[in-house]
């Protein structure tokens, strides 16, 4: 067995196992923010990265990425639903994120959760060396370092919260509350992206386990954790490359022209996911299109859903309703040949992205709630030619850093109107200075930065942040499929 100094513990890993046409297996780049941001500055470190492999039966055998190498984790139909489906994404998903979909407490998925949470700190344990540091990622794994310290003490143990961490007021509310917090106290070193996760946790401590708690640490039963708040980013030098790229540039002209070549196009770029507000923004297109602000002729709106979680019913309800709006939106408003709303429930690659981003005038990115949203953060990196405007959630993480954006209240259906409008109608030079205010300071906050600030406040001495590139590599994943322009056939 090959073990590693560094080992990170994350539910999906970096490729997914999606099957191809044909049934045969392809991998894929894995949805979601956690995957994109490690996936960047693993790929060239001699680190191992254990995690579920997308499908279900016995792991596939996966060979390295790089240097990275790959400890995929089996999960059955059964272990999917109880622990994937079930208590990470029915319970914990959605009251983490202020309870804005109903969470579902079911008794039968927390022994699931239990018992896959084990195998994930028994194959960690298993691949790491002597007195090596072990990084444990997110809500679904939340057990692990509990489970990791007893099953080797000598292991430096980080955990990291990628989504919001709930008040206890929320927290409160759920069954198995005391044990989900032991398990993430195992860790030496909690973190989240935001002080006030920090916060929320050290009065659940005190609460729960009569912890004694200061602003950065937690002493419990004689052990300090300590914990803190480390924004997570993106890999601004991959976006920046792909943005510049000829092919990536042409491909934008050409969306440009395909779309009809409108005034203004406003893009979002979410998961298919209730936090991510899409229903708030298409009823405020809706509104301005119904009251005659906007003009299909002048305006166009792409909306891009990358399907996800779509077993979940509540996931499967959301589609239902926004395919129907969008079905509504356009059958009202649209034209022959110029509908109101371009909707594509597809993935695409990182060039596809990029030429996307470039493309759009107006981002408009409304989560009710989200851990930090990198979407957001890719647009702007994407945007070297200062153009554009950014409409940006108060409810995400990333409006705390990209405060230049035209923030907006997405309950606020009237406010969110009024600040599509704004941002519709900037001047360049408005547009320009905040573009170059948000772009500085992702230059100086990149993925990177991230991981170095986590793993020096982990091991204190900066020799586990030796291990990461000098740079982030600008390589992509093998065995994409090829990419034509979104929207094109595939
Ligand atoms: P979350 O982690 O909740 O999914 P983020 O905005 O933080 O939200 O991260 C989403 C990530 O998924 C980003 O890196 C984004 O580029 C990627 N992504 C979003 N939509 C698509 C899509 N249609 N195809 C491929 N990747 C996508
Ligand atoms: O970034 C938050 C997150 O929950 C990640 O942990 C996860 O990988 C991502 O969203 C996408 O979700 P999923 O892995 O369920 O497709």
């Amino acid at each position: 067995m090959r073990q590693s100094s560094l080992v990170v513990v994350a539910n999906r890993l970096p490729l997914d196992d999606n099957a191809a046409p044909d049934g045969a297996c392809e991998w894929r780049r894995s949805p979601g923010g956690l995957a994109s941001a490690l996936h960047a500055i693993l790929q060239p470190t001699p680190a191992t990265w254990v995690g579920w492999a997308g499908g279900v039966g016995p792991a596939p055998a996966m060979s390295d990425i790089g240097s990275l190498r790959l400890r995929p984790v089996s999960l059955t139909e059964d272990e999917l639903r109880g622990y994937y489906e079930g208590f990470a994404n029915s319970t914990l998903w959605p009251l983490y994120h202020d309870a804005v979909q109903q969470p579902v407490f079911n008794r039968d998925w927390w022994e699931t959760y239990r018992m896959v949470n084990q195998r994930f700190a028994d194959a960690a344990a298993e691949v790491a060396e002597e007195g090596a540091a072990v990084w444990v990622q997110d809500y679904h794994l939340s057990l692990v370092p509990e489970m990791l310290r007893d099953l080797r003490p000598d292991l430096l143990i980080g955990f990291f919260v990628h989504v919001p961490f709930p008040p206890p007021e929320l927290f409160m509310q759920l069954p198995r509350r005391v044990e989900l917090l032991r398990g993430m106290l195992g860790a030496d070193l909690v973190g989240f992206q935001r002080e006030q996760a920090a916060h929320n946790i050290a009065q659940l401590a005190r609460k729960l386990l009569g912890a004694v708690v200061t602003d950065d640490a937690i002493t419990v039963e004689g052990r300090t954790v300590r914990t803190g708040a480390f924004p997570v980013s993106i890999d601004v030098a991959e976006m920046r490359a792909l943005a510049s790229r000829p092919d990536v540039v042409g491909q934008a002209k050409q969306l440009r022209h395909d779309l009809g070549q409108p005034k203004r196009v406003l893009l979002s770029v979410d998961r298919l996911d209730y936090t991510k507000g899409i229903e708030h923004r298409l009823t405020a297109y809706s509104e301005l299109l119904r009251d005659g602000y906007v003009k299909v002729r002048d305006t166009v709106m792409v909306q891009v859903a990358v399907p996800s979680r779509e077993r979940v019913e509540s996931y499967r309800d959301l589609r239902d309703r926004i395919e129907g709006e969008v079905g509504r939106i356009n059958g009202e408003y649209g034209r022959v040949g110029e509908p109101a709303i371009h909707y594509l429930n597809q993935p695409f690659d990182r060039s596809q992205l990029a030429a996307l981003y470039q493309t759009a005038d107006v981002m408009v990115v409304t989560p009710l709630r989200d851990g930090m949203n990198l979407v957001a953060k890719e647009f702007v990196a994407a945007r070297e030619d200062g153009a554009g405007a950014l409409v940006l959630s108060e409810f995400a993480g990333s409006a705390a850093e990209l405060e230049q954006a035209f923030l907006v209240n997405p309950h606020d259906v009237d406010g969110l109107k009024e600040t599509l409008l704004r941002a519709m109608e900037a001047e360049p030079a408005d547009l320009e200075a905040r573009m170059t205010a948000m772009r500085r300071h992702l230059t100086r906050h990149d993925i990177l930065a991230w991981a170095r600030a986590y793993l020096t406040a982990l091991d204190h001495t900066g020799r586990l942040a030796e291990q990461l590139p000098a740079d982030t590599p600008r390589r992509r994943v093998p065995r994409q499929r090829s990419a034509p322009p979104p929207g094109k056939d595939q």
